[in-house]
């Protein structure tokens, strides 16, 4: 069976509310692997090995985590450090060529509402804008973006409204991996 991985970089799982609620969810699908980073890497030293590996033995690739300070946690920047200049600027032919084509979902949770992050908003820049350095990166990398899966107001849903959000981030990884398992045939088969 093909396999989802998902990254899930959150700096205190322990205490998340949101983001483990999405990841018991999308744990449960068939085919997916969930990588809690920050209990891997505690003192954020990236084993590159084991991450290209991990990488590698993926179809499709999730990064999900917590927006802090319009950003990423940190450790999903060292994560880019060590995993992504080794594939792409060190080992190209023999790690990064062979990454090419395995699509890219980001899910991201917010605090704020969605009317934050409109133009004019309070915080000032969309989401999109705010996730461009990601976009940026899967282009350089050759993974397709796929439309970032955004959970805003994230510590004030209630129970009912994250099951539901959980439920969706669930149906959309069940649909990507079939889409992606005819793709795959398509272009095996004709
Ligand atoms: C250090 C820190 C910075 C944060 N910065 C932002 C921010 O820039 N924008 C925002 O909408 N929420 C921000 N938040 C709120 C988190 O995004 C929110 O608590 C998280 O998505 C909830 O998910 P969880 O239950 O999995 O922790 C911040 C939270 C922390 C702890």
């Amino acid at each position: 069976m093909s396999k989802t991985l998902i990254l899930l970089f959150h700096p205190d799982l322990k205490r998340s509310r949101a983001n483990a609620a999405l990841a018991a969810a999308a744990a449960r699908l068939p085919g997916t692997e969930v990588a809690d980073m920050y209990a891997l890497y505690p003192d954020g030293k990236i084993d590159a090995d084991r991450e290209v590996a991990r990488l590698l033995s993926a179809d499709r690739i999730v990064l999900q985590f917590p927006i802090q300070w319009y950003a990423t946690p940190p450790l999903l920047q060292a994560w880019k450090d060590a995993v992504l200049t080794r594939m792409f600027y060190i080992a190209y032919p023999t790690e990064g060529r062979l990454l090419e084509g395995k699509p890219l979902l980001v899910v991201a949770t917010a605090g704020n509402v969605p009317e934050a992050y409109q133009r004019g908003g309070a915080n000032k820049f969309t989401m999109e804008e705010l996730l461009r350095p990601l976009e940026a990166t899967a282009h350089r990398c050759g993974l397709p973006w796929q439309a970032p899966f955004l959970v805003y107001r994230a510590d004030k849903l209630d129970d009912l409204s994250l099951h539901g959000a959980a439920k969706d981030y669930a149906a959309i990884l069940e649909t990507w991996r079939r889409q992606d398992a005819r793709r795959f045939l398509v272009e095996a088969w004709g």
